[in-house]
């Protein structure tokens, strides 16, 4: 279908894993469109990588605690597509409060807005523990006022459904609910926010670990199947033809539900085998950690979320890659990306803070005493100490992911490597058991060829006799009803 409207679209969170992946699709269906999008880092680089992405992209320089900008853009377009924090309520009221006036501008024609919110409107508060007949939800019949109030991302959904609702002017609304989005992404950021966010925990704690036993389990969705289903919506709605308002609500799921300690145990392994982390597996994280994040960590990490994209079927959508490239099956690709990109972030960190201390502390001997500069520079240590240890804390959203811990003993660790080697080849087999027994045979295939390269790394140090280790790769009994390392 051609379509003769060029809708111009207020973009938020076009660099971000889900944002950018979409806007590769807007690129390949819809060039030329006007994409004004709010970048908080607008470098160079940033721009380049947006260019690329999407030709034409025009950089409105922002945070999202810029309420005036994200007014002021919101009320200029056609189209507000917001794919950055669905927790961050003040950007989503000041994105209400500029459609709100354009809708009053243009009665009859009334702004559209997509909104990515998360399946976690519906998590139960199982905190990580076995339970038996888990609800499934519908996104038909799906009322908000319904979920568990506490639940994360409502404070926002439901404000945006009832501007789609109101008698007088209501803006055209849309709400899409992804579940955990996994695989490496083609966008600016590769990995999903959950992945990275687990991450951090990781290397604060040296181990992966769960939210209480772990027993919990969310659908999945494949991150190239996320990006089709907003595709698929924001055409549907281009037509005239999707749910809105009331309606307007889309679970994006596959059918796959992993629990959590399965593929916690699938990512400790792989990480304890690359020397990255102290023990292998998974188990739970102490409560000073987990309660660190209060009802928001036990309800998203420790709760399930079973939920069916009923809507989305109707528009014909359905999860085709996740069916092909499970979440356990990409794991180790995905943890390669994000482990990379947290490495350099934190290296960033780093540099950032010596440059912080040796700013204050020439700015402090060049304006104080002689007698004054040591104890200057000793304060400049300590505030440079404390302002980026608060400022590194994990956080969902705004302040980014960057973590207080240097990892100085991964250097450490590599002394170790040549011990590890026989363990890391164990390791690899234990993931690849891991991903027979969850019936992936047919991807087993292209794993095994991804432990290949890295195989290579062990392949000389393997014993021959009784205690060899045996290859990963085809070779390996393929047993789909095979019970997992965890149900050993
Ligand atoms: N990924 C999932 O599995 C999943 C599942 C359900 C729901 N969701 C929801 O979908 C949203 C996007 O997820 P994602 O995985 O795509 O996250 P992401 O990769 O972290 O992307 C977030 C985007 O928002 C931008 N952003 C964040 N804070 C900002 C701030 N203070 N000012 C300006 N821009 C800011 C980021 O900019 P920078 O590039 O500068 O960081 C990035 O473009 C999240 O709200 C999440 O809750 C995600």
């Amino acid at each position: 279908m051609s379509y003769n409207f060029k809708p111009s679209i207020f973009f938020l969170g076009a660099t971000g894993y889900l944002g950018s992946e979409f806007l590769i699709r807007l690129q390949r269906d819809f060039p030329g469109l006007q994409i004004n999008a709010l970048v908080r880092s607008p470098t160079p680089e940033r721009k380049a990588q947006l260019d690329a992405i999407y030709h034409g992209t025009h950089i409105v320089p922002g945070t999202l605690e810029d309420s005036q900008i994200i007014l002021e853009e919101s009320s200029k377009v056609d189209i507000v597509i917001n794919c950055a924090s669905s927790d961050h309520k003040p950007s989503v009221f000041a994105v209400l409060d500029g459609m709100n006036q354009s809708a009053a501008r243009r009665p009859g024609n009334p702004p559209l807005l997509i909104h990515l919110s998360g399946a976690g409107i519906i998590a139960d508060e199982a905190r990580g523990a076995f339970k038996d007949n888990i609800p499934e939800h519908s996104d038909i019949g799906l009322d908000l006022r319904n979920c568990p109030p506490q639940n994360t991302h409502l404070d926002s959904d439901i404000p945006i459904v009832d501007a789609g609702t109101r008698k007088d002017n209501p803006i055209r609304s849309i709400i899409i609910f992804p579940s955990g989005c996994y695989g490496v992404g083609n966008g600016v950021q590769k990995t999903s926010i959950w992945l990275r966010f687990f991450l951090e925990f990781v290397k604060k704690l040296n181990y992966v670990g769960t939210w209480g036993e772990g027993y919990n389990a969310i659908n999945d969705v494949h991150i190239k199947d996320c990006a089709d289903a907003l595709m698929v919506i924001f055409k549907a709605a281009l037509e005239g033809r999707a749910d809105e308002g009331a309606e307007g609500l889309y679970f994006c799921a596959s059918s796959s539900r992993v629990p959590y300690r399965e593929w916690t145990k699938v990512m400790g392994d792989y990480l304890y085998g690359y020397g990255h982390i102290s023990q292998p597996g998974t188990c739970p994280m102490p409560n000073d950690v987990v309660d660190s994040m209060g009802f928001y960590g036990w309800s998203l990490l420790g709760g399930n979320h079973f939920c069916n994209s009923d809507r989305l079927a109707k528009l014909g959508w359905e999860p085709t890659e996740s069916k092909k490239h499970g979440l356990i099956e990409t794991l180790p690709e995905c943890l390669d990306e994000a482990w990379s990109f947290l490495s350099a972030q934190h290296f960033q960190a780093g540099a950032g803070r010596l440059l912080y201390f040796l700013y204050f502390t020439t700015l402090t001997i060049f304006t104080t005493s002689d007698s004054m500069h040591f104890l200057t520079i000793f304060a400049g240590a300590l505030v440079t100490v404390a302002v980026t240890s608060v400022t590194a804390r994990p956080s969902l959203h705004s302040s980014g992911f960057t973590a207080r811990d240097e990892y100085s003993d991964l250097s450490l660790r590599s002394l170790q490597n040549e011990a590890r080697d026989d363990y890391h080849a164990l390791v690899v087999r234990d993931v690849l058991e891991a991903i027979y027994a969850r019936d992936q045979g047919p991807h087993l295939e292209a794993r095994a060829r991804f432990a290949g390269p890295r195989g290579g790394r062990f392949a000389h140090h393997q014993k021959d006799g009784p205690d060899a280790v045996p290859p990963p790769g085809p070779s390996m009994p393929q047993n789909p009803t095979r019970p997992t390392q965890l149900d050993k």
